[in-house]
């Protein structure tokens, strides 16, 4: 079949399209995926330049969010069936990526596609959509009495997070630099900050009376998480989406601050099934977000399977607005 392999770890130039790449068998609990759309994410490329030394078994084809359609099914799984249109966010350590014609993953992470939404649509949703889920509704408290930044409202998890906070009544600031303004403000930002000429911390505290922001999910690095400290009121929460903040800036006592970290990708890592179920759990639920109208999907920018490695090379320069979706077919 045809694929983008990754034929060792250093730097996206070892990622070579192929069309002798074998195609997958699924294993037992497995489901095989004839992949019709493959999100790009900047995992794709932090994996590739060997972020957290993943040992593969074979050089892997990577593409961790897939929409598709079920081919094959393993002997153990009674879920899914050939036919059925499906999407989800894969393993890092699996082999069998989305970049390629067939892609295999385990079967209870696996969301059912409604009909209403096109597989494009659902490959721009795993990563970044379940990452901002878990970020704002599983960590957070989100009402009406809350507000709310959200670090890089242009990007993929920062668009899904602006538009979930919004569901759940909150005010929402979000950061981003002036060409992005409108398309933020379309996702449902209250109030937006230009982090590249404004002081972040003066907008917070004219923006909240000088009393700091409940919460604040930062999708930046640690140094950003860390000043993020200083713009939380008493009570506040940071969710770490990216690096820790430097821990040894906090004070016990001083704020009553809580640290959350998202490891979205850990729950297939760390080998708990609950966890794992959850990633389908919250595809699920995106699934009757997207038919209700609930939520808007980010702009997508569509390219073709060979131009994965220069989509993922875009990605890494850390200003795309939205999405990127590769389509397979
Ligand atoms: N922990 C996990 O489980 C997990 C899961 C998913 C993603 N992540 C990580 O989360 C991060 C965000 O991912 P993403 O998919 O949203 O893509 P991304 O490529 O990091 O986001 C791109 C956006 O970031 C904005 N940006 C760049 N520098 C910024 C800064 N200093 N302040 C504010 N915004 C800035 C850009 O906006 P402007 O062009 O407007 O400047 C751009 O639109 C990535 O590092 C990714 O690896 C972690």
């Amino acid at each position: 079949m045809k694929g983008i392999v990754l034929t060792k770890t250093g730097n996206l130039s070892y990622l070579q399209y192929t069309e002798e790449r074998e195609i997958p068998q699924p294993g037992d609990h497995e489901i095989r995926v004839e992949v019709m759309a493959a999100g790009l994410n900047p995992v794709d490329y932090k994996l590739a330049e060997g972020w957290g030394g993943v040992q593969w078994k074979k050089p892997p084809v990577l593409g961790l969010d897939v929409a598709g359609i079920v081919d094959a099914v393993g002997s153990q799984v009674t879920d899914f069936s050939q036919g059925e249109r499906v999407f989800y966010h894969g393993s890092l350590a699996e082999c069998n990526g989305g970049f390629a014609q067939y892609a295999c993953t385990t079967a209870h992470t696996v969301s059912r596609l409604p009909k209403e939404v096109d597989f494009v649509s659902a490959a721009a949703l795993p990563c970044s959509g379940f990452t901002a889920y878990q970020a704002v509704v599983e960590k957070l408290k989100l009402d009406q009495s809350k507000t709310i930044l959200i670090h890089g409202g242009a990007g993929g998890v920062g668009g899904y997070g602006i538009q979930l906070a919004k569901l759940l009544g909150a005010r929402v600031f979000t950061t981003c630099s002036p060409q992005n303004d409108q398309y933020v403000r379309n996702l449902g930002a209250d109030e937006i900050i230009h982090y590249r000429t404004e002081d972040i911390q003066k907008r917070i505290e004219e923006l909240t009376d000088g009393r700091g922001v409940d919460y604040v999910v930062n999708t930046v690095d640690s140094q950003t998480a860390t000043k993020d400290i200083d713009l939380l009121a008493f009570s506040g929460e940071l969710v770490a989406v990216v690096e820790h903040p430097d821990f040894t800036r906090l004070r016990f006592y001083e704020k009553g601050l809580s640290i959350h970290e998202v490891a979205l990708g850990g729950a297939h890592l760390n080998g708990d099934f609950r966890a794992q179920k959850k990633l389908a759990e919250i595809g699920d639920r995106y699934a009757r977000l997207l038919q209700e109208s609930k939520i808007k999907l980010p702009a997508i920018r569509t390219i073709q399977m060979q131009e994965v490695p220069d989509g993922l090379r875009k990605l890494k320069d850390r200003h795309v607005a939205g999405k990127i979706v590769a389509v397979m077919r």
